[in-house]
């Protein structure tokens, strides 16, 4: 009787949600496991706190800053924290740590080229540890260095293209254009051909911008409650290019099926990362097959070349600030090349010869760690204690790099400056221990090799060749954070130099 008259009342469903609601917000202050950790209220209620900072792309800085307030743990979600403890970093990511990627990796949108996850998104660790070590070789530095040839190739392209800039005095956007090296290596590697960006000099099938509106998407998704995932149309508002976007990545899936395709008829002793795979193919099918060697290549466009363009990016943007750490750096390459020590199209193993081109590049990486978000992970069962803080099963627990890489108990008090002296001190080896750029562990980048490869050896060409100059050295360039980084407005004018 009395529960159908408080039904029939038209203020009972309000007041229904608003008790609910209260409830709700009693339990996360008070009850769960996660109450008590400090961060910003709205973040212990409601993941559309960490949403909204996702959407507004600074959700880096933000975490930063939260911890600089609250300390080694802040809470960012109602199920989930960041952590800046360097000493969690090997807890939380050790191969042996047990802890698991969350379903933040399989949320993102992806345009499926295989009925098998790839090794970026496999988040089952007995699975992914199999296909890793069917990888792995492929990426050792020896490998890598097979294909060296190949790096070459996409490199005198791409001088050519700056060389024309600077006999005709012309501005360019490195921001754009690293992007357009990093994306013709992985097709040179990884699809036998470039794809045609440097040729072409722009954006050809729009892929880049595809990219661009996909991929902070992907991000948003990420984020969201499970149960929120079905409605993430209602964020396309916010991602006014997201159908186009889709359109650009089927076509980069078709066009990327066809390169992988063609090689496979195609009679070559050509060796390089798609040969590689190829190989792995035949030995290991139907564990390995075809579609997974397309997957596999179709990854390394997002995990290999928005990363390490924004690690150039950075290098020639702090380099281009930063006027005595250029100078020394020339220096340092012209002392080399008057040695007889560099040859006309620089190797990998000449440039790791240069002590400060290492430390520049470490620099570079640790202020603006090309992966912007907290890598998220499940804590195993039984709990972990982080940070003094018991953390539950199943609890969401991660540290973003570019977090990490500002501790100043790691890299001390002056680490918001770019400084590539700090790596030629004493403390270069613990520090060096805490960089966090490529992850950690099980599931660090599988990469990596491949990165470090294109930066050394490109760096030192470019600032061997050039002086690279910002057209307005008081502008900032601008910067978007979110699953990789967008960066835009880093203009320059090169002009030509002869080391005598
Ligand atoms: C400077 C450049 C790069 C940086 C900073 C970088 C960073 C990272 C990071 C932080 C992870 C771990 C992600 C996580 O735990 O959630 C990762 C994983 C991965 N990266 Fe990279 N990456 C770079 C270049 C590359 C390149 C060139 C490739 C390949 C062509 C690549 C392929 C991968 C793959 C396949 C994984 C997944 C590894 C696994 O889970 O087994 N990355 N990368």
């Amino acid at each position: 009787m009395l529960l159908a008259a408080a039904l029939a009342n038209p203020l009972f469903y309000p007041a229904a949600l608003v008790v609910a609601a209260a409830g709700w917000v009693v339990y996360q202050r008070v009850f769960s496991p996660y109450a008590g950790i400090p961060g910003p209220f709205w973040a212990s209620v409601t993941r559309f706190w960490y949403l909204r900072r996702v959407i507004a792309e600074d959700i880096h800085r933000c975490t930063k800053s939260l911890h600089q307030r609250y300390g080694p743990i802040v809470r960012i979600a109602p199920d989930e924290v960041s952590i800046s403890d360097p000493a969690a970093m090997k807890q939380i990511y050790a191969v042996t740590g047990g802890f698991t990627k969350t379903d933040f990796y399989t949320a993102q949108t992806r345009i499926s080229v295989s009925p098998r996850n790839d090794l970026v998104t496999e988040r089952d660790e007995a699975v992914h540890a199999v296909r890793r070590r069917l990888v792995n070789r492929m990426f050792t530095m020896s490998s890598i260095m097979e294909s060296e040839a190949h790096i070459n190739r996409v490199t005198e392209a791409f001088f050519q293209a700056l060389s024309e800039h600077a006999t005709n005095s012309k501005t360019l956007d490195m921001a754009q254009w690293l992007r357009m090296y990093t994306m013709d290596i992985i097709g040179e590697l990884f699809f036998g051909r470039m794809f045609g960006f440097i040729q072409e000099r722009k954006d050809i099938g729009g892929y880049m911008a595809a990219i661009d509106a996909v991929a902070p998407h992907g991000m948003r998704v990420g984020v969201m409650s499970s149960w929120m995932r079905p409605f993430q149309m209602l964020l396309i508002p916010f991602s006014s290019q997201f159908l186009p976007g889709i359109r650009g990545f089927k076509a980069l899936a078709a066009e990327s099926k066809r390169y992988v395709e063609e090689r496979v008829g195609m009679k070559t002793e050509r060796r390089d990362m798609l040969g590689a795979l190829l190989q792995i193919a035949e030995e290991h099918n139907p564990e390995f097959d075809l579609r997974d060697v397309h997957m596999e290549a179709y990854v390394a466009i997002f995990a290999g070349a928005e990363t390490t363009a924004t690690a150039l990016r950075s290098t020639v943007y702090h380099l281009s600030r930063t006027p005595h750490a250029r100078a020394k750096l020339q220096a340092e390459i012209d002392s080399a090349h008057r040695r007889g020590k560099l040859s006309p199209m620089i190797t990998y193993g000449e440039a790791v010869e240069l002590p400060y081109l290492d430390a520049v590049l470490k620099e570079a990486m640790r202020v603006q760690p090309p992966i912007a978000f907290t890598l998220p992970r499940h804590v195993p069962a039984g709990g972990r204690t982080i940070c003094g803080r018991f953390s539950p099963a199943g609890s969401r627990v991660g540290i973003s790099p570019y977090v990490l890489h500002y501790q100043k108990s790691v890299f001390g008090e002056d680490a918001e400056d770019f400084s590539p002296e700090r790596w030629l001190g004493p403390d270069a080896a613990r520090m060096d221990r805490y960089m966090f750029q490529f992850g950690y562990g099980s599931r660090s980048c599988l990469g990596k090799n491949l990165a470090l490869a294109e930066l050394y050896k490109l760096v030192p060409q470019i600032y061997r060749a050039f002086d690279v100059r910002l057209v307005d050295p008081t502008k900032e360039w601008k910067e978007q954070g979110s699953f990789f980084w967008k960066h835009s407005e880093i203009e320059v004018l090169l002009v030509k130099r002869e080391v005598q």
